[in-house]
């Protein structure tokens, strides 16, 4: 649970982080600052991104601008980078990371409540990434793109479907950019989280007592969720010169979960071990 990358890492570098006001966009934040980087953190609502910058200045020392952004607002989203570049000179990194997402009957869903998720999922992240992309190409500066996506991106999930689409669009974007803006020494990744607890993914995704009936470790073979620090470590990785050959990656932080659960036999682990001796005598030696 400790930090894994040297002091100083991102030290010079400026990295932008969409919904950086709570849950793992904070923590991600928060290692970044411990690691040199200086922070901006964006989300709609700014009480709750300026109480997060005061507190990761107080914990870590370092320097954080928090800018009102909703990034289904282009404008919005070319204003963070200009504010950027007035406090910290050059953007190095952005992390888009803001999502929106709830469980239901795709059935039972208003085509606003779909239009709500997908424009919050992929176009707010590919407003942020052309408005930084292009920032980045005309004054030919290197940067580096990192994408929170889930799992159910390639694989697709009922009662979260406009989340899945959305996050699927962000990875067909993620590796399509990877190729075409290599050339511009602008790398493209994503990250993949299997269930990391935060206040937003679980009122949203195991509301009531739905966290008490459906323990999400119970899916995961390592049977247990992620710790914010494992995700930061692979995060603060991906952001630094450390990963500059990785490109077009999308890394699975999971435990296991999404393998685990399309395997074709993996209910079997409920099987114990007196049932597998009568299940190896049955078909002999
Ligand atoms: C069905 C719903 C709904 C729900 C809202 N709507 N919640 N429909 N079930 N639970 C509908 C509304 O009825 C409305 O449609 C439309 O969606 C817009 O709703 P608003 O409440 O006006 O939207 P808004 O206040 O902008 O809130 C956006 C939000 C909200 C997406 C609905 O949840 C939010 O602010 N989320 C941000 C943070 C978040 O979601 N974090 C979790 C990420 S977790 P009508 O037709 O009535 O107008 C994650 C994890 C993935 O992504 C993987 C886990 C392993
Ligand atoms: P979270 O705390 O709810 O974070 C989502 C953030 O997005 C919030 O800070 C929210 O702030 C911001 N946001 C929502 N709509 C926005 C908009 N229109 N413009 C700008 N910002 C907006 O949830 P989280 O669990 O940390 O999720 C962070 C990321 O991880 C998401 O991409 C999520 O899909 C992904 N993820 C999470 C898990 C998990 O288990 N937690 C698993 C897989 C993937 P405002 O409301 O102030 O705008």
């Amino acid at each position: 649970m400790e930090g894994m990358l040297k002091p100083g890492s991102l030290s010079g570098k400026t990295i932008i982080i969409t919904g950086g006001g709570t849950g793992l966009g904070r923590s991600m934040g928060k290692y970044f600052l411990e690691l040199g980087a200086n922070l901006v953190i964006t989300s709609r609502k700014m009480d709750v991104i300026e109480k997060t910058a005061a507190e990761l200045i107080a914990e870590t020392g370092g320097k954080v601008l928090a800018v009102q952004c909703d990034v289904r607002k282009y404008e919005e989203v070319e204003n963070v980078l200009q504010q950027t570049e007035s406090t910290f000179g050059q953007i190095s990194g952005v992390l888009n990371n803001a999502a929106g997402n709830f469980i239901s009957p795709t059935e039972r869903l208003s085509h606003r409540a779909f239009d709500i998720v997908v424009d919050i999922v992929l176009k707010g992240t590919y407003y942020t990434t052309l408005a930084a992309g292009k920032n980045w190409i005309a004054k030919k500066q290197p940067g580096v793109f990192l994408n929170i996506v889930t799992t159910y991106a390639w694989t697709g999930s009922g009662y979260v479907v406009p989340s899945a689409c959305g996050k699927a669009g962000v990875l067909a974007l993620t590796r399509s950019l990877a190729v075409e803006w290599a050339k511009y020494k602008i790398r493209s990744n994503a990250i993949a989280p299997g269930p990391f607890p935060t206040k937003g993914a679980w009122s949203r995704l195991l509301p009531g007592d739905l966290v008490k009936q459906f323990d999400p470790a119970e899916r995961i073979p390592l049977k247990r969720v992620g710790e914010h620090q494992e995700l930061a470590n692979l995060a603060a990785y991906l952001m630094s010169d450390y990963s500059a050959y990785v490109n077009g990656e999308v890394i699975t932080i999971d435990g296991g979960e999404w393998l685990r659960n399309g395997g074709e036999f993996s209910h079997l682990e409920a099987i114990p071990d007196e049932l597998w001796d009568s299940i190896e005598k049955m078909r002999g030696k």
